[in-house]
């Protein structure tokens, strides 16, 4: 996989909330990762025209909603996300098979009826800033890779196209759901990165080496003195990862 297709794999997270500063890191950014997500800050801030702008910018982005509610509302919510023209787009696997099945079944439907090709729709399994026992608390007495392997066959079962998860759980997830089941990975840090308020992370090529097809990083770029070093020597890195990985080593 050449260095350009490495970089395509970097999905950049959007985490501000004005449309002026979206845009400087958009026009920065834009030769540099693969993909821009918007998530419920920037989104309840600016609102949909933050799509456009980044369209209008020739780029691609992951709408990051975590759509979480009855059925009919996501399917609702999820029509809208498809007429946004977005080309990917999330949603809690905790909502249910009965809710993931009719967001997929919405979204085919209203891609058809547009004739556009369909945003993925992925499943957010285990949010990465939880650990054993935060979701203990919650309930969930499983351990966080079951819970995690336990709803993402679940979303295969509905029709996702992939789920969101913590790198660590790249490997069993893929064994279990096949090449062809996108997985993203948030929760990515380089070794010299605060972790923040993510508890399972890995570095960027350890989710590569795992198999990840897209890797979300914000603070360890957003918050670097040099944003485009850090993204080059994340390549760098991925690359050497890559090359062990088609090496066997
Ligand atoms: O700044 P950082 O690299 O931690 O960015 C994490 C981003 O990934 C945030 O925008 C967060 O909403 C998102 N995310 C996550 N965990 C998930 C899904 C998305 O941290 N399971």
């Amino acid at each position: 996989m050449s260095f350009e297709d490495l970089r395509k794999k970097i999905i950049f997270a959007l985490d501000v909330s004005e449309i002026e500063e979206a845009k400087r890191w958009v026009r920065l950014l834009k030769d540099h990762v693969g993909l821009f997500k918007v998530g419920s800050q920037l989104f309840t801030h600016v609102g949909p025209s933050i799509i456009d702008m980044i369209k209008q910018e020739g780029r691609d982005v992951f709408l990051d909603l975590k759509y979480h509610d009855t059925p009919y509302t996501v399917a609702n919510a999820c029509k809208e996300a498809v007429k946004l023209g977005v080309a990917m787009y999330d949603l809690h696997a905790l909502g249910g098979l009965a809710m993931m099945r009719q967001a997929v079944s919405a979204t085919d439907t209203k891609a058809r009826e547009m004739g556009i090709v369909k945003p993925k729709v992925l499943a957010v399994t285990i949010l990465t800033s939880m650990d054993k026992q935060d979701i203990l608390d919650i309930g969930i007495s499983h351990a966080p890779e079951d819970a995690v392997l336990k709803l993402a066959l679940l979303g295969k079962q509905a029709g996702v196209d992939g789920v969101v998860a913590a790198p660590q759980e790249v490997k069993m997830i893929r064994e279990n759901c096949g090449q062809d089941f996108i997985i993203v990975t948030p929760g990515i840090r380089t070794i010299k990165d605060q972790k923040d308020d993510q508890k399972r992370t890995l570095t960027p090529d350890e989710a590569l080496r795992m198999g990840a097809d897209f890797m979300v990083i914000g603070r360890p770029i957003r918050h670097a003195k040099d944003p485009l070093k850090v993204i080059e020597n994340i390549l760098k890195d991925m690359e050497v990862a890559q090359c062990q990985k088609s090496y066997g080593a």
